[in-house]
């Protein structure tokens, strides 16, 4: 099968030189690179806005995978994408009207990302799976990185994998939260095809390329 896409979460990057760090993922061979958007509210921790996406879109034209964990999220999305994103995924309960919330992603020509909690049932998609291009599962409660894996969740990437492909289309299903080399293999073989790994590429005990390698043939 083919190797899951690498998203590194620039979160576990310096945050002096995050420009740079941008560079340097691209160089190492991310596929995407992962922007953890929180806001003081959804979760307790806060970090980047539209202008700091907006300021690191020339520094590589990998595609930016913007993770919003803000609420009320609905106000914010034009800014994300206006500021570069590719994929904007947003939690279902970050706003009043999920299927309104996604509709206006789709509409600016943008993918379209749902989050799971790992308290959340995977039967949130099925309402919207029509619009969905990615599924991102939580394997840490959102807020910070550099939280351990929790097993349960890889129950959950099977079962959404199921549910992708009854319909036949092509919707990345991407883990994030606790993923190195040795967790990466579980979600692979439940069917995972993107990863997201912010404490394992940025602080793992290789270079980027070595680190992102690591991850990515974890089942090979
Ligand atoms: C957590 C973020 C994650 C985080 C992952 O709320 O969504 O993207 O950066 O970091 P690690 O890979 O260190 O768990
Ligand atoms: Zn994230």
């Amino acid at each position: 099968s083919q190797p899951p896409l690498i998203s590194p979460s620039i979160l576990s990057a310096d945050f002096s030189a995050l420009g740079q760090a941008v560079k340097d993922i691209d160089i190492a061979g991310a596929d995407m690179i992962h922007i953890d958007v929180m806001d003081g509210h959804y979760v307790p921790n806060l970090t980047i806005g539209p202008m700091v996406v907006k300021a690191l879109r020339p520094h590589t034209t990998k595609p930016f995978d913007v993770h919003l964990m803000i609420s009320p999220v609905d106000t914010l999305i034009p800014a994300f994408i206006e500021a570069g994103a590719d994929i904007i995924s947003i939690h279902p309960d970050s706003g009043p009207h999920l299927h309104r919330s996604l509709q206006s992603i789709k509409s600016a020509g943008k993918k379209a990302g749902l989050v799971l909690n790992p308290g959340t049932p995977v039967d949130v998609v099925d309402p919207v799976i029509d619009l969905l291009d990615l599924i991102l599962v939580m394997s840490v409660n959102p807020g910070f990185g550099g939280q351990s894996f929790i097993e349960s969740q890889v129950d959950k990437i099977r079962r959404l994998r199921k549910k992708i492909d009854a319909t036949g289309r092509d919707i990345i299903l991407e883990v994030d939260g606790g993923v190195n080399p040795k967790t990466a293999i579980d979600c692979i073989e439940a069917g995972a095809t993107a990863l997201v790994a912010g404490s394992a590429v940025f602080n793992g005990s290789g270079s980027y390329a070595e680190n992102i390698a690591a991850i990515r043939d974890a089942n090979r």
